[in-house]
C-alpha cells in the first residue's frame, strides 16, 4: 500500500492525479476525522517529501495542532495570526512563496521557506486547515492549491 503512494518522476500534476483517487479510497471507508487526517498527512508527505504536512483544527478561538508528519510544531495559532490564522480568517487558500515576506508568519522551524495553507470548509465555516511547509522557496502554486482544495473537500 505505502509503496503505491510514491511516484517520484517530479511531474506534480500527474502525482496529484494518481494520489487523489487513493486518498478518496482511503477516506471513503473511514468516518473518524483524526484517522483520515493522519493518513492524508502521511500520503502527502510520502508522495512529495514535503518538509512538514499537517492539520490544525478550530477549537473555539484557536487553531489546535492535529495529525501531522514532520518536525515538532507550534500547538496553537490564534485567529488571523500567521499563515494558518490568515487562511482561517479569510476562508481561502494562502500560497506563500517566501515565508520571510509574509507579515506575521509563525516560524515553527527556521528550515521552512515556503508554505501553502488550505482551509477545511464546512459550508462557509472554516473547521480547520491543511498546512504544508517546504524547505525550498517557491514550492507551491495554483496546481497545488487546486488539488489540495479537492483533498480538503474529501475530508469534510
Ligand atoms: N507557519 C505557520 C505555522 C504552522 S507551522 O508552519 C507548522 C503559520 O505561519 O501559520
Amino acid at each position: 500500500m505505502a509503496e503505491n503512494l510514491i511516484i517520484s518522476d517530479g511531474n506534480k500534476e500527474r502525482q496529484y492525479q494518481t494520489l487523489l483517487p487513493q486518498i478518496a479510497a482511503l477516506v471513503a471507508g473511514e468516518t473518524d476525522a483524526v484517522a483520515n487526517m493522519a493518513n492524508v498527512a502521511a500520503a502527502l508527505k510520502q508522495t512529495f517529501d514535503f518538509f512538514w504536512v499537517g492539520f490544525y483544527v478550530v477549537k473555539g478561538e484557536t487553531l489546535v495542532l492535529a495529525p501531522f508528519q514532520g518536525p515538532l510544531a507550534c500547538t496553537r495559532i490564534r485567529h488571523g495570526k500567521g499563515v494558518c490564522g490568515t487562511a482561517w480568517k479569510e476562508a481561502r487558500t494562502q500560497i506563500v512563496p517566501d515565508v520571510d515576506q509574509f507579515p506575521g508568519h509563525i516560524a515553527c522551524s527556521s528550515d521552512s521557506k515556503s508554505e501553502i495553507v488550505v482551509p477545511l470548509l464546512k459550508g462557509d465555516e472554516v473547521i480547520g486547515v491543511l498546512d504544508i511547509d517546504s524547505d525550498r522557496l517557491n514550492s507551491f502554486d495554483e496546481t497545488d492549491a487546486r488539488y489540495l482544495e479537492e483533498v480538503c473537500r474529501m475530508l469534510v
